[in-house]
């Protein structure tokens, strides 16, 4: 492993944005809102109140997958480091408050670290923390929609041996898996041949467990979900009333995944961009899905993308799961 005295004894942080005009906010609603079975894409939770709503969700203690990957992160950071070797490019999708990630630089010590986030400011939060932290780390932060196509910038004068996309917090699980595999093949084009994935997914397991974990009893995860239509009325001037909407998110076993709704308790219309939308009684809006996978059925996911499984890393309970794998 590199070893930190060869590094720069300063860094290079840098920050681009690439996120187009909020137009697409307001596109992706309406035509979200104008669908029969109505939806939202859950990129749109992450204003500054559902980061910080995030934040919250993630030490519930109901919500097991992020303490749980933490802990393997923090058992297994070594070996991660190993698989990935020196020299690595990591870019990270998703990159939220970065706690884990913090545990996988300390080992990895890469050249280059690249946060990629759909939320600005959390990023320069996270990355400014990053560099105080490690004040050797080139940082070139990207505030992107890595839903869509990407083309990161280039960072000139530091060697990089290998591209690394690290996607933790099982966020692959928020798309079908016919969309994941679509998203891990851009992540194989984005590292090229002989470039890896560390990814975290959370696993398959009893109904309660799951159920229990996306509607908390403090009621965090309902605030999160609503706040969807807080920041729909804040910034696109819609008129939801949000006592006539509540959250329900339920483990559908037969197709392996949480879905997380907003349920109109009554019959009402709402205006947003100078459109009307009716809604039933009964009639939901779909806000999330978080898939579950077992290893096996993961491995394959990411096989059909043009990943080569590599290791798997787990917690003693089987709750959570960290792959690595290399794209062929
Ligand atoms: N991707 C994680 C998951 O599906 C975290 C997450 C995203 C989440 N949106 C959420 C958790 C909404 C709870 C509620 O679990």
């Amino acid at each position: 492993m590199a070893q930190p005295q060869q590094r720069p004894a300063q860094g290079v942080v840098r920050f681009y944005n690439f996120l187009s005009e909020d137009t697409s906010f307001l596109g992706e609603v309406l035509s979200g809102l104008a669908l029969p079975r109505k939806a939202l894409p859950p990129k749109y939770f992450y204003d500054a109140r559902g980061c910080d709503l995030f934040e919250q969700i993630c030490e519930l203690p109901e919500y097991y997958p992020t303490r749980t990957e933490l802990a393997i992160m923090r058992e297994h950071a070594a070996a991660m480091a190993g698989f990935l070797g020196a020299g690595c490019q990591l870019i990270e999708f998703g990159s939220g408050s970065s706690r884990k990630t913090r545990i996988l630089i300390e080992q990895l010590q890469p050249p280059l670290y690249v946060p990629v986030d759909i939320a600005g400011e959390a990023l320069q939060a996270a990355a400014t923390g990053l560099a105080q932290q490690f004040p050797w780390l080139n940082i070139n932060g990207v505030c992107a929609d890595y839903t869509k196509a990407l083309t990161l910038p280039v960072f000139v004068g530091v060697p990089i041996r290998r591209k690394a996309v690290y996607f933790p917090g099982s966020t692959i699980g928020n798309f079908t898996p016919e969309e994941a595999i679509a998203f891990l093949q851009l992540a194989r084009r984005m590292v090229g041949a002989g470039g890896a994935l560390l990814i975290g997914v959370d696993l398959k397991k009893e109904k309660s467990v799951l159920d229990a974990a996306y509607d908390d009893a403090a009621g965090v995860t309902a605030e999160f979900n609503l706040n969807l239509l807080a920041r729909i009325n804040r910034e696109l001037g819609g008129d939801f009333q949000l006592r006539r909407f509540c959250h329900r998110a339920f483990y559908d076993e037969d197709k392996g995944r949480i879905e997380m709704h907003l349920e109109s308790l009554a019959s009402q219309f709402v205006h947003v961009g100078g459109e009307r939308f009716d809604f039933r009684q009964g009639e939901t809006i779909l806000t999330e899905i978080s898939c579950k996978y077992g290893v096996d059925e993961f491995r394959a996911v990411a096989q059909r993308a043009g990943f080569a499984p590599g290791e798997t890393w787990t917690d003693p309970a089987r709750l959570f799961s960290v792959h690595g794998m290399i794209a062929v």
